[in-house]
């Protein structure tokens, strides 16, 4: 397994939209190990595959506190969701930064597991706020697009130079 880069915002390739993943194969099953060692390594709690320049419709999510319940969605899909939850959430992508969004309480999905089998999970309260957040990301979209122009423009400012002054 290997620690793979993350991409940091404002890098534009967070911004691609990812493509299926045709079948789920052994080269599959180790970009999801190598997700998930980087997600625990950072340390976070989910992780999707744009993030790591692969843009492809995978994610990996564990929000145990115990890190032993990891699950990779490949091809995820949203099939219900109900109820509102305004939950504090960061990402990888933007570090240093949490504010609060509005998602989905509860949600059903729809996805293939590393076996490639179909699934059907429901999921809740923070687990569920973390898949929305993930699949978000497959389609280019960041939790800071939920917050105001003026509040997203300030974050992008702020990392922006500190990216500079890391480089
Ligand atoms: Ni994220």
């Amino acid at each position: 397994m290997a620690i793979l880069q993350v991409l940091y915002h404002p890098d534009p390739r967070l911004r691609i939209k990812a493509a299926p993943v045709p079948v789920v194969d052994d080269e599959v099953r180790r970009l999801a190990a190598d997700m998930m060692e980087t997600m625990y390594a950072a340390p976070g709690i989910g992780l999707a595959a744009t993030q790591v320049n692969v843009h492809r419709r995978l994610l990996v999510v564990d929000v145990s506190e115990t890190h032993d319940q990891p699950l990779c969605l490949i091809n995820p899909a949203l099939l219900q969701k109900e109820g509102v939850e305004r939950m504090e959430e960061g990402c990888l992508s933007v570090p240093g930064v949490f504010e609060e969004v509005e998602r989905a309480e509860r949600i059903r999905v729809r996805f293939q597991d590393l076996e490639g089998h179909t699934v059907e999970q429901d999921a809740d309260d923070l687990l569920a706020v973390c898949i929305q957040h993930e699949m978000d990301h497959l389609e280019g979209k960041l939790f800071l697009d939920y917050l105001s122009p003026l509040k997203r423009s300030r974050i992008t400012k702020k990392l922006t130079k500190a990216q500079k002054q890391v480089m």
